[in-house]
């Protein structure tokens, strides 16, 4: 019964160091098993989905060494499954991008279908469009995606709508294929720009990340390379809204402030401080919040990854605010939990309005997802009173230590296993 037991109240002041990106990492370490030559990768976070793809690429083997916590070297040359099927990998979403990277490199790939976060339908069209273009026959039997190809030839390939894992995807699957490959309407997400700065770096040929048209002629191999992950978008824009909801002071250390200017936009707008320097970004929220209207779009919009942060913000923000949520249907479910907490808020279709409250009052809640699991944790620290947060496997597969973090910057909060563990946290808190 792990949860997390926190009584809210405190201002979060202080600085916090922000890990390396999991959506970042995730398609580095696919994309690792396209070479034979070893791969070093530093700043690798270490949370639940990046281990369990390791255990996956361990599984058809790839030989993983961490040689520290953040620090992970794999090599591939002995690769002995093209079939990945481990129990844990449907269990997330990036477990697609071996099907790229496998596809890339050996022409064939059979894998689990993804899962991940139950934020709305998670259709894979996009990927199987641009796999086909690419020349390779693509098939869904028995739970797998199986995809396989004589030869893949680099192709002109149109997203019907912006996606960053099939964006993702093609881009692997053409690193080594026969020719040139343009990929129009590409997500620009900081992850995808990431993951082609991998790619080049190991003998790849790929312009244009960043950009809506990515252009990738084909080389015949890819080298070992030493790489580090960029720092966490997403979990930087949450200690930054953790200031926020709680009257707090925080420093996040080690991010790259273009990346964040969107939140940074938003909290400006809310009423908070911020300050940028080179690596860091201070949130100081001395007065009162305010409303504001914001809808979630592909980068550089207001991330999709950041909606249930700032609903959970604006439900304590003077006025009527309005958050539209463009990207994935289904992702107000944690909403009930944050009206049982005395938040004000009335979900129509993808659009939540928000009548701002005082306060918060703590309570029993369960984390429904990732990002959502923890902007209640944010909501419980602001909250008068104990809350218990459960179900937070959500929540460690993209924070690391997120509760130790939260602890650096003065937050009353510790992760539980018994009902005696969590008399002892209320005994010692009072
Ligand atoms: C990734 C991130 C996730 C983030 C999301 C949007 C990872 C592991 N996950 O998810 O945290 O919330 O980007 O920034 O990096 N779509 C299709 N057909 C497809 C693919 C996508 O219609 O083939 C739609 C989706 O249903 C969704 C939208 O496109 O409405 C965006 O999805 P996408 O960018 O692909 O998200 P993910 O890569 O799954």
């Amino acid at each position: 019964m792990e949860q997390y037991a926190i009584k809210g109240g405190n201002p979060l002041v202080g600085e916090v160091e922000i890990g390396g990106a999991k959506n970042a990492a995730l398609p580095i370490l696919a994309a690792s098993v396209m070479t034979d030559e070893t791969v070093y990768i530093e700043n690798m976070p270490d949370v639940r989905d990046t281990n369990v793809l390791l255990c996956a690429m361990e599984n058809i083997g790839v030989i993983v060494k961490r040689t520290d916590r953040h620090k992970v070297t794999l090599n591939a040359s002995n690769i002995s499954e093209l079939v990945v099927e481990d129990e844990n990998i449907k269990k997330i979403r990036a477990s697609y991008y071996l099907i790229g990277a496998l596809l890339g490199k050996y022409k064939h790939a059979e894998v689990a279908l993804p899962g991940g976060c139950d934020i709305g339908c998670r259709a894979i069209d996009q990927h199987i469009k641009g796999f086909r273009a690419l020349g390779a026959e693509v098939k869904i039997e028995h739970g797998l995606i199986k995809t396989h190809a004589e030869h893949l030839r680099g192709s002109h390939i149109y997203m019907d709508v912006v996606s960053v894992g099939a964006t993702i995807n093609i881009m692997m699957a053409a690193v080594m294929a026969e020719g040139t490959t343009i990929i129009e309407n590409s997500a620009k997400e900081p992850h995808v720009v990431d993951l082609a700065n991998f790619l080049n770096s190991m003998g790849a040929n790929i312009k244009g990340a960043g950009t809506d048209v990515i252009r990738i002629k084909g080389v015949s191999h890819l080298h070992g390379t030493e790489y580090a992950v960029i720092p966490d978008q997403i979990e930087a824009g949450t200690f930054m809204f953790a200031a926020a909801v709680t009257k707090g002071d925080v420093t996040v250390k080690n991010v790259i402030p273009k990346h964040l200017e969107s939140i940074t936009a938003k909290l400006l707008e809310i009423g908070c401080e911020v300050e940028e320097a080179d690596d860091c970004i201070r949130v100081v929220a001395s007065k009162p919040l305010q409303h504001t209207q914001v809808k979630t779009l592909p980068y550089p919009g207001f991330p999709t990854d950041m909606q249930p942060q700032i609903t959970v913000a604006l439900g304590l923000s003077k006025g009527t605010s309005i958050v539209t949520e463009s990207i994935f249907e289904n992702r107000f479910k944690y909403v009930d939990e944050l009206t049982r907490m005395g938040a004000n808020i009335k979900v129509e279709g993808n659009t939540a309005i928000i009548d701002g409250v005082s306060r918060y009052t703590g309570a029993n809640i369960s984390a429904p997802d990732l990002r959502a699991g923890a902007a209640l944790v944010l909501a419980a620290m602001s909250a008068e009173g104990f809350s218990t947060v459960d179900d937070i496997r959500y929540i460690e597969r993209g924070y690391e230590d997120f509760h130790l973090k939260l602890q650096g910057l003065g937050a009353q909060i510790e992760l539980v296993e018994t009902e005696r563990d969590l008399q002892k946290f209320k005994l010692k808190i009072g």
